[in-house]
């Protein structure tokens, strides 16, 4: 074999086409007339007889092969300039398509449910406009309380009868109302409260209440189920304590501490330097309330409590600040999935 046959043969197999200018650069050195190439073409006819058919032969066959080569790029890169030019890029980047994810007071929410659907409460839910009965009256609010002004409660315009719940305790009455005791349920949902927008409170959150009501329970029974329900939500070594508190539908009231999980007790400005951070109200259902919903309140009793999910999530993944939950920020979201 000619070594120069087989050097061209080399540089062609090499030679890589991938644009329009690598084309034109290949036909330059392997077609054009000043070709090496070219020139061994030229030199066929200055070879001896005997050796000028094989010689012949083989430069013929790699001019062939490199207009083969030539023909066959060409073709490639202008049907990729077709392709192109009908507005398809196929040489751009895709596009990753990510999935959503819960939002965290969704999280936190099914978190809290789980826990107590898993010592028997049912979950229950119910509308967000309500009426006055079952927001305020039924729960043994005076008519003069202050959560029944325009300042605190949204009321329906064209119906001031009608309004925004202020509080899920309106679907413990409606339990009340349609089942007989035994009554074991939670209920979540989103609460409205006319009240100026900061850092920590908002107009919207969100609410998950319980409510137990059977033979002779005890508010011994209460304070159990709610440390059970603050270990597995904060973790095993997580301390609770009980303050009395009012609310005009429990007898006694309290409202549930739980020790700040920020600054494990020393006191931040989450808690106030206090050391312990609110989580609930709770009490014992008061008897004119459990009367009022067609509950005889000598032969039963029972306990409700109610706890704020924003504050909960707040608390569980140290968030500063109420508004970020509802400015669907996802930068903020994307943290939680
Ligand atoms: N409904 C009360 C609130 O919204 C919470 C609560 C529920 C308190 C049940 C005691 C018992 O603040």
């Amino acid at each position: 074999m000619n070594p120069k046959v087989e050097e061209i043969k080399q540089q062609l197999d090499q030679f890589r086409v991938e644009a329009g200018e690598h084309l034109e650069a290949f036909r330059l050195q392997f077609l054009s007339k000043k070709s090496e190439l070219q020139q061994l073409l030229g030199e066929i006819k200055n070879v001896t007889p005997e050796l000028r058919k094989d010689f012949g032969q083989k430069v013929n066959d790699l001019k062939q092969y490199a207009q083969q080569l030539f023909d066959d790029y060409k073709e490639k890169i202008e049907n990729s300039a077709t392709i192109q030019t009908s507005g398809i890029d196929v040489t751009r980047p895709a596009v990753l398509y990510t999935t959503g994810a819960l939002h965290p007071v969704s999280m936190v929410m099914n978190q809290v449910c789980e826990i107590f659907e898993m010592i028997g409460f049912s979950t229950v839910s119910g509308p967000d406009i309500e009426d006055d009965w079952h927001v305020f009256s039924a729960l043994n609010f005076p008519q003069d309380h202050p959560a029944r002004d325009m300042q605190d409660t949204f009321f329906v315009n064209v119906n001031p009868e009608f309004l925004l719940r202020t509080h899920t305790s309106s679907l413990q009455v409606r339990t009340m109302e349609s089942c007989l005791p035994p009554i074991r349920v939670i209920c979540p949902g989103r609460v409205y409260r006319n009240e100026t927008i900061t850092a920590r409170s908002h107009c919207i959150f969100h609410q998950v209440e319980g409510l137990y009501i059977a033979k002779d329970v005890s508010f011994a029974e209460m304070k159990q189920v709610l440390l059970f329900f603050a270990k597995e939500m904060f973790g095993e070594d997580t301390k609770i304590r009980l303050r009395p508190s009012y609310f005009p539908f429990t007898e006694p009231s309290a409202e549930m501490d739980i020790e700040c999980k920020i600054c494990g007790g020393k006191g931040c400005n989450v808690c106030k330097h206090s050391g312990w951070v609110e989580i609930l109200g709770c009490g014992m259902v008061d008897p004119n309330v459990l009367n009022d919903c067609g509950i005889d309140s000598k032969k039963y009793s029972g306990y409700a409590f109610g706890l704020g999910i924003e504050r909960m999530a707040m608390l569980k993944y140290k968030i500063n600040d109420i508004r970020l939950y509802f400015e669907n920020d996802v930068r903020f979201l994307g943290q939680f999935g």
